[in-house]
């Protein structure tokens, strides 16, 4: 999917899965071990690599409600 949602109960997170494929290239800054499902995804994961890229480079969101939508 282009597409993917990923489920949170304070708001799910909508996540352009294709976007950030095209702009960061490299699949290994997610996929440490290749494509597919991510072991230890969730809460303590995407908090750390999403937001931490977000505010690395100063793009992306950072704030919770950009997020987790309800
Ligand atoms: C998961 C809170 C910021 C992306 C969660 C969960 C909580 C939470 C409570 C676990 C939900 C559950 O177990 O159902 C917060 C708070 C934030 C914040 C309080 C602000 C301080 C962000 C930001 C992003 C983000 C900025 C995106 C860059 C995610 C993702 C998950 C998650 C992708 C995991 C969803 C999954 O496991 O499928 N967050 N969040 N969060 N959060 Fe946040
Ligand atoms: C899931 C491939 C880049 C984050 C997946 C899946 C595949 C995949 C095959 C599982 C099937 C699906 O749901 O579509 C790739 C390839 C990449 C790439 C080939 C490089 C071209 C990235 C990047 C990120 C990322 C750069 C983060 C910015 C994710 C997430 C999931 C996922 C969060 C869901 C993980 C889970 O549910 O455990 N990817 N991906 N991917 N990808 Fe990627
Ligand atoms: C933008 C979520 C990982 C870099 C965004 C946006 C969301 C999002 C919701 C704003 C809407 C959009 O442009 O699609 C996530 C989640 C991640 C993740 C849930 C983890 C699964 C990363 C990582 C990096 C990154 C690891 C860098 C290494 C960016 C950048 C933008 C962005 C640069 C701004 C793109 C633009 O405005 O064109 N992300 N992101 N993200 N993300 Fe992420």
């Amino acid at each position: 999917a282009d597409v993917i949602t990923l489920p949170a109960k304070n708001g799910n997170v909508t996540f352009n899965h294709k976007k950030h494929q095209e702009a960061l290239k490299d699949c290994k800054v997610c996929h440490e071990k290749g494509p597919g499902k991510i072991e230890g995804f969730g809460k303590d994961w995407a908090h750390k690599t999403c937001k931490g890229c977000h505010s690395d480079k100063g793009a992306g969101p950072t704030k919770c409600a950009d997020c987790h939508k309800k």
